[in-house]
């Protein structure tokens, strides 16, 4: 066995909403070692400047190469809408998946109406990136965005089936829902967790694509196409590192987790 394999997974995002995709790489991946980075001091990405989040984006992913991990991982929609890049740039021979792709991918081969449908932050919907992404794998696909901000407070608020989210959803989707969409992607890490009151607000007809899903299965995909799954069965090591510890932050990193939080670190980037 090389020792390549058995390096770690490095998943990064804005804050903690990125838990979402290690949730679903622990239950897609369950040997596989996980290093963490959430921006937690600088959330939210999602309303900041595309040169802003590229600097960001880069010493993030600086941080984990530097804890040599296998893959890295853009767990973060933003991120990934404008600043793939960059980590790519930076990653050199690592390789690099992001939500955006596996979004895309998923929502192109489920769609029968050819009208997809995606919510998002609004620095994700003005870089047009799903719609590039779809587009580039089905031209005649029709893409119909919505920029959904009220959305990330909601969640971290925990009100994932409160009328006030419902409310703010059926606004927010009114416009999706007049066109001929079968397919909405969550083009945001903390959406996955508002997925039940989503699928009531458009009916069960809707196929809602989660990205983190999506992305761990590209990444399991990958990783065995490059061979580098690691091999070990043994209980796995994960490690989370954020830029700041806020209150409840625990608490909420839990619900976005599944799972208790432990080897929580926080660290300082850009100095
Ligand atoms: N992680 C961001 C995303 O998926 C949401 C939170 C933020 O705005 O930073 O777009």
């Amino acid at each position: 066995m090389s020792t390549a394999d058995r390096r770690p997974i490095g998943v990064f995002d804005s804050g903690i909403g990125g838990l979402t995709v290690v949730r679903a790489l622990m239950d897609r991946l369950p040997f596989e070692d996980i290093v963490y980075f959430g921006d937690s001091a600088r959330v939210p990405y999602g309303v900041k400047s595309v040169a802003t989040i590229e600097d960001f984006t880069r010493q993030i992913a600086e941080f984990l190469l530097q804890r040599e991990v296998k893959a890295l991982i853009i767990a973060c929609n933003t991120m990934a809408a404008v600043a793939v890049e960059v980590v790519k740039q930076v990653a050199g021979e690592v390789p690099v998946l992001d939500v955006i792709d596996a979004g895309a991918r998923a929502a192109a081969r489920v769609t029968h109406s050819g009208a997809i449908g995606v919510i998002a932050t609004p620095t994700t919907v003005n870089s047009n990136a799903y719609a590039r992404a779809i587009h580039h794998l089905d031209p005649d696909v029709r893409v119909y965005s919505q920029a959904c901000p009220l959305f990330v407070p909601l969640v971290e608020e925990g009100w994932l089936d409160h009328p006030v989210t419902r409310l703010t959803a059926e606004e927010y989707l009114k416009s999706v829902l007049v066109e001929d969409v079968d397919t909405l992607v969550l083009g945001c890490t903390h959406y996955p967790l508002i997925k039940p009151l989503l699928q009531q607000v458009c009916g069960d007809e809707m196929t809602i694509v989660d990205s983190a899903v999506t992305t761990a299965e590209a990444t399991a995909r990958r990783l065995s196409e490059l061979g580098l799954l690691n091999p070990q069965r043994e209980m796995p090591n994960y490690h989370y590192y954020v830029t700041d510890i806020p209150l409840r932050f625990q608490s909420i990193g839990e619900r976005f987790l599944g799972r208790s939080i432990r080897q929580l670190e926080m660290v300082r980037l850009g100095n």
